[in-house]
């Protein structure tokens, strides 16, 4: 039973315990003519969830949170994609944070979160544009949670660091809250402040780190554009990076 104290998201929570992948669910459902904006798909367990850059996206059955939403940011350019990943990053960031209190909690540029520098959940945004304008979008959210242990050695879990089990029905409707939280204050046209709450807890923001493009280099994160490219000041000046061509290294 969902108790989530939101206007228009999560109305309907459609629970599958067992699926494919939660974003190929919601992106079949925007084909229905009825479909409406702020539908919630969940799952128990994702046989092929997906993620970033064609990865796999793993996640032990019933230990975790992985779920889709549906939005309508038709007020978007396709150009403000970016947008979207900054509301659901600060979302995540801030569902979890209130569960992890006193760790260190920081977004990734483009869409990870970070809890004590390892990664914790993750966002996979796929949108459905109509001529320059975002028509749908669905924003997929895997949140490592109770999940005991990982093959990754840079991944983590909410339950992994504070070493108890998290209810995840009261964790998902935070996430639900705080998704909207930061959907409407977007929608009402709030974007700088939005940016800049993106920048304060940006991992790297403003810290020498190393990095990898074509090569490794340090460099410190000064802005992220409005279309999302990562600046940077380098040694060899200010530098802006696309996703996909800079890599931090751990
Ligand atoms: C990443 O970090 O690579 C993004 C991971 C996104 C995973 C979520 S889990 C729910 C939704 N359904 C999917 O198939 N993927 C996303």
């Amino acid at each position: 039973k969902i108790l989530a104290k939101t206007l228009f998201l999560g109305k309907e929570v459609i629970y599958m315990p067992s699926c494919h992948s939660t974003n190929d669910i919601a992106l079949q459902m925007l084909k229905k003519p009825d479909i409406r904006e702020g539908v919630v798909i969940i799952a128990g367990h994702q046989t092929s969830g997906r993620g970033q850059r064609g990865n796999n996206w793993k996640s032990d059955p019933d230990s975790n949170l992985t779920l889709s939403v549906i939005l309508k940011p038709n007020f978007l350019q396709a150009s403000d994609q970016f947008y979207l990943n900054m509301v659901a990053s600060l979302a995540v960031q801030r569902a979890i944070q209130g569960g992890v209190d006193g760790q260190d909690m920081k977004v990734k540029w483009p869409n990870d979160v970070l809890l004590n520098e390892k990664k914790v959940a993750g966002i996979l945004i796929e949108n459905i544009l109509q001529k320059s304008s975002i028509q749908w979008a669905v924003l997929g959210i895997g949140v490592n949670v109770n999940q005991k242990s990982f093959g990754l050695e840079k991944a983590t879990s909410m339950s992994q660091v504070v070493n108890k089990v998290f209810d995840l029905s009261i964790l998902f409707e935070k996430l639900i809250e705080s998704i909207e939280y930061y959907y409407l204050r977007l929608r009402s046209g709030k974007r700088e402040e939005l940016r800049e709450e993106y920048l304060q807890h940006l991992f790297g923001f403003q810290q020498f780190r190393n990095y990898r493009t074509e090569y490794v280099f340090s460099g410190k994160i000064i802005d992220v554009a409005e279309t999302g490219r990562l600046i940077m000041e380098t040694t060899k000046g200010v530098q802006s990076f696309d996703f996909k061509e800079v890599e931090f290294l751990y």
